[in-house]
């Protein structure tokens, strides 16, 4: 990082790394700083991170985007407002799109930008009694930013609902749209992620990252192009050191050394 950062604490922990929204006097809600502290982090994670944690400090994982910081944006100018909005979409991107897996551990709420940063996360456990929703309307701001990386979670139908009624919604209700891919007690929160954690790490690296890529890319293209593109994936990953080590680790019966 280019300095300590304010909002986040960043933990690390042999190849995982933990990532703490770090602003719990308003329940990890994101100014600006925070969503710069998040996107600088994720552009370059460190080099040895193989799966990395996001959490919330605090009772609450996260409250959303930080209304005092919002209301401020009636003195801005409109190209002001756009090039924040922007600045937030990338952090938003960046996390979508980052090559190492992003488990969430949920607790307590997670609420308009809250539930964006979860539906940009790979495997998401909440513990019971979280509450979610896209709140923005009732704020009467909207969903914008998030939607890119929420619809595809959750299609049509569920958003067609919550984004326009800003309900809040329980983690049952949150998995069942597929939002959430798992709800445990309080108490069985960090085993299950770390247990989840452990099932990322017997993967190979790069075929962990490749196969991401795989479900972000293959929806966006054309059948044809789908195909083209799986076909040199997987011929890719035949041949490469991971995927001849990961094979022959199992003709051996032995654990695969990833490098
Ligand atoms: N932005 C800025 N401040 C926020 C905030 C947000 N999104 N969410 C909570 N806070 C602040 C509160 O104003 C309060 O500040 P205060 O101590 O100065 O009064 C503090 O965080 C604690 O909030 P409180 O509501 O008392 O905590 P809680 O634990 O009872 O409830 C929430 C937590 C998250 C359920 C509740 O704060 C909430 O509903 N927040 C709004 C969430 C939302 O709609 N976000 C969408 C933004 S687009």
């Amino acid at each position: 990082m280019m300095q300590e950062p304010k909002t986040i604490a960043v933990a690390a922990d042999g190849a995982v790394l933990t990532v703490t929204l770090n602003r719990p006097d308003v329940r990890n809600a994101f100014n600006e700083v925070m969503i710069e502290e998040l996107a600088h982090l994720f552009a370059a994670l460190p080099a040895e991170t193989r799966v990395v944690v996001l959490t919330g400090a605090g009772p609450i994982f996260c409250a959303g985007a930080d209304v005092q910081w919002m209301k401020k944006s009636k003195d801005f100018t409109e190209e002001q407002n756009a090039a924040d909005a922007r600045a937030m979409a990338r952090m938003y991107r960046l996390l979508d799109e980052c090559p190492k897996p992003v488990v969430a551990r949920v607790q307590g709420a997670a609420l308009g930008g809250g539930s964006g940063l979860v539906a940009c996360c790979d495997v998401v456990v909440a513990a019971e009694g979280t509450a979610f929703g896209f709140t923005e309307v009732r704020l009467g701001i909207v969903p914008a930013n998030i939607s890119t990386f929420v619809l595809p979670q959750i299609g049509a139908r569920a958003a067609r609902r919550y984004f326009l009624t800003g309900e809040r919604f329980d983690a049952a209700e949150a998995m069942r749209i597929g939002l959430v891919h798992e709800v445990v007690t309080a108490a069985d929160l960090d085993a299950r992620v770390e247990a989840i954690v452990g099932e990322l790490l017997k993967c190979g690296p790069l075929a962990v990252a490749t196969a991401k890529e795989i479900v972000r890319e293959v929806p966006r293209l054309a059948r044809d192009a789908a195909i083209d593109y799986t076909v040199r994936t997987i011929a890719r990953a035949r041949v490469s050191p991971e995927g001849q080590e990961g094979l022959q680790a199992f003709l051996e019966k032995r654990k695969p050394r990833w490098a």
